[in-house]
């Protein structure tokens, strides 16, 4: 297991340093009435509350009495993964993956797929394999699984963890990577043809703030939409340890606004004074960003936990709710942040000029994410350039699909290489985050970068 590395335990205390005004913050303005469940919660402004849960478990009385009351969405935490549900090739099982299945459906929840392809919990006799025979494998993997579960999952993670720890933002090696680059591409192509309305996800670890990592999954994403490859989402497991990464909303914001949703789909949080703190920090990011549909935690109780002793979950031994628990609650329950758009927005400008840009915002207690819209006018634009004045005391921290230069009062921000050409009518979206609170003037707009 890479995931608990010494050079990740360090990344995670340096961030934990930044993620102290995303713990802090609270006061979100609540519209919908308070919910006593996380998945009542979430239900009300449209997402998922989900656990991983083992089939295994099914017949504890507490453990499902939990997951009965408070979730709406389930993940199996092994069940469906390769060695699973195809231990000899060709040969297909299902009875574990369709007990979790079963509970999902009997509780009317919805249930992720987890995972089709990762180079771990690989069957035997695939971990022999490789080139072509492994290749045709793999597409066969997908299709009978994917084929198996048509129409049930609401979410599969077609591929899970195929990128490198570290600063290359290159792909892990693998014998699945050795296949060929265009794997990943191939997996979400024969899992689209099997189930075309799942959603298929990329999933993985470490991607929970910008970093290297984390860019080179986002470059993926960009690629394949581009290309037509069929992706609907991407998901951060967000196993963490002391700190959040003071990025991590600007982070799920950026692949939102790449047009893919973005879910939280392994969530725990080592124990420690800052449990409940940054269990409410991703949860409040979640509910910032409209694309986030939802968040899974990676068990239930403690003891259900893969981390042994590090209690990293929402209920303790016992099944009782722990301060974490009422965290996310009540970050849930405040609702989906203050949307307040600058008075452009509400009104769409007609681009006269070479070009137009609205900011919508969402804030909160100390910060913000700003999402700008360009729009290019009637001649189209060969690069844009977007003019935005934040109050006094606010400051830009982070800039997603665009550069900015300044970070106080006047801010300008230039396209990046892939979104400065816009045909007339045109438009595209950058985003960024400050802390302080939001500019509200109208920007402005000009052409050429
Ligand atoms: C873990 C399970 O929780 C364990 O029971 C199993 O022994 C190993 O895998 N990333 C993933 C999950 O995508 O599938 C892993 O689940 C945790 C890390």
């Amino acid at each position: 297991m890479p995931l608990f590395g010494t050079s990740r335990r360090t990344a995670l205390l340096v961030a934990a340093v930044a993620g102290v005004t995303v713990a802090a913050g609270v006061a979100l303005a609540g519209t919908a009435e308070a919910a006593g469940t996380l998945g009542a919660s979430a239900a009300q402004s449209g997402r998922y509350f989900g656990a991983a849960i083992a089939a295994g478990k099914l017949g504890d009385a507490t453990y499902t009495g939990i997951l009965n009351r408070e979730f709406n969405a389930v993940t199996p935490e092994n069940e469906m993964k390769w060695d699973a549900t195809e231990p000899s090739q060709g040969r297909f099982t299902y009875t574990n993956g369709d007990r979790i299945l079963n509970q999902g459906i009997s509780m009317g929840a919805k249930v992720r797929g987890h995972a089709l392809l990762w180079y771990q919990q690989e069957p035997g006799w695939a971990q022999s394999m490789s080139g072509t025979a492994l290749r045709s494998a793999m597409m066969n993997h997908v299709t009978q699984v994917a084929t198996h579960y048509q129409g049930k999952i609401y979410a599969w993670d077609v591929v899970n963890e195929a990128f490198a720890d570290g600063g290359s933002g290159a792909r892990r090696d693998s014998n699945l990577q050795r296949t060929g680059n265009d794997w990943i591409e191939a997996a979400f192509r024969a899992a689209r043809a099997a189930d075309p309305n799942a959603k298929l996800c990329y999933n993985d670890y470490n991607t929970d703030g910008v970093n290297a990592k984390s860019t080179g999954v986002y470059n993926m994403v960009r690629d394949f939409k581009s290309r037509g490859v069929p992706i609907d989402c991407v998901g951060f497991q967000s196993h963490l340890g002391t700190g959040l990464p003071g990025d991590y909303q600007s982070n799920l914001q950026r692949f939102a606004d790449l047009g893919v949703d973005v879910q939280i789909t392994e969530l725990d949080v080592a124990q420690g004074g800052n449990q409940a703190n940054i269990y409410a920090g991703v949860t409040r990011a979640c509910m910032a960003v409209s694309r986030c549909t939802g968040i899974t935690v990676w068990g239930i109780r403690d003891s259900d936990s893969w981390r042994t002793g590090e209690n990293p979950l929402l209920f303790d031994n016992s099944g009782n709710k722990k301060a974490a628990y009422t965290s996310v609650l009540n970050a849930l329950n405040a609702g989906g942040g203050t949307t307040s758009p600058s008075p452009s927005t509400s009104t769409p400008p007609v681009p006269t000029g070479a070009c137009s840009a609205t900011v919508s915002l969402n804030s909160w207690n100390g910060g913000f994410v700003a999402t700008v819209r360009v729009t290019a006018g009637s001649a189209g634009v060969n690069g844009w350039a977007v003019g935005l004045t934040l109050p006094s005391g606010s400051a830009v921290t982070s800039t997603w699909s665009a550069t900015n230069s300044g970070s106080t009062g006047t801010v300008s921000f230039r396209n990046v290489d892939y979104n400065g050409t816009l045909a007339a009518g045109a438009a595209t979206e950058f985003g960024f985050q400050g802390t302080g609170t939001g500019p509200t003037a109208t920007p402005t707009c000009s052409a050429g970068s």
